[in-house]
């Protein structure tokens, strides 16, 4: 038998809001995997810029902060925690200000080219396996990944997931959110059109992906049903 070179990858791609996060966080728990939330990564990075000033659609000005910071940026995956340096970024990574930055900077083919070898790196140093999601995982960063899986909801369900996440996450004690179920599913329906139209990596299900729907799923459900996929394609 010759001997794995790299760790074991599950791949989990979908739109905003369909769980990703919360159930890849949690199966890699049960199961002793490591987590990589590629939408933090993003994330960070859109909050680092905002952060200096710096106009988020000035693609070569954003490129340049992240070429002189790629090397600090570091996620702690048994944690699930993002750092910039000494600066725990993981806070403030659920306010809305972090989503819409995310949403501007990942369209920029240099922040992609960047955020690849880290994306990258982060999953192969895995001691075990890795659950990476995002939303072009399967398709770019680990088009071999051992496993591929595409992770939907229906619009309301995502909307409702979203604003309960943004009330439950304060930044600095105050609410981050202020907004209505409407104004949260016209916010995802318009991320949703962004993240697919998009010319670099373009949120799509691979043609090898297993879909897998978690609308009218509790949250146990769902963890229970992506670990039962995992262990039935003979990865666990
Ligand atoms: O999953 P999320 O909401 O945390 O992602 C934040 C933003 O980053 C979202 O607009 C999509 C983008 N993203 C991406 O383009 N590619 C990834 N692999 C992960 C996230």
């Amino acid at each position: 038998m010759t001997a794995r070179k790299r760790p074991i990858i599950v791949a989990v791609d979908g739109p905003a809001g369909s769980g990703k996060s919360t159930i890849c966080s949690e199966v890699s728990r049960r199961i002793g995997w490591s987590y990589v939330n590629t939408g933090a990564l993003y994330r960070g990075v859109g909050l680092l810029a905002s952060d200096r000033g710096i106009n988020l659609e000035d693609e070569a000005a954003v490129g340049a902060m992240l070429e002189k910071l790629a090397g600090a940026i570091f996620w702690d995956y048994e944690k699930h925690q993002l750092f910039c340096g000494e600066e725990n970024l993981t806070p403030r990574l659920g306010s809305a200000e972090a989503g819409n930055a995310a949403s501007f900077i990942a369209k920029q083919q240099k922040v992609r080219k960047l955020l690849l070898p880290v994306q990258r790196s982060l999953a192969l140093n895995a001691p075990k396996g890795a659950m990476v999601d995002g939303r072009d995982i399967g398709t770019v960063v680990f088009p071999d990944a051992d496993l591929k899986i595409f992770m939907t909801a229906n619009l309301e369900e995502r909307a409702r997931r979203r604003l309960r996440q943004l009330e439950s996450k304060p930044v600095a004690g105050v609410s981050n959110n202020n907004q209505s179920l409407s104004e949260v599913m016209e916010d995802i329906a318009r991320r949703d059109n962004q993240d697919s139209k998009r010319g670099e990596a373009p949120l799509k299900k691979a043609d090898d992906a297993v879909e897998f729907d978690t609308s009218g799923h509790s949250q146990d459900e769902a963890i229970d049903a992506l670990i039962a996929i995992i262990r039935d394609h003979g990865l666990l």
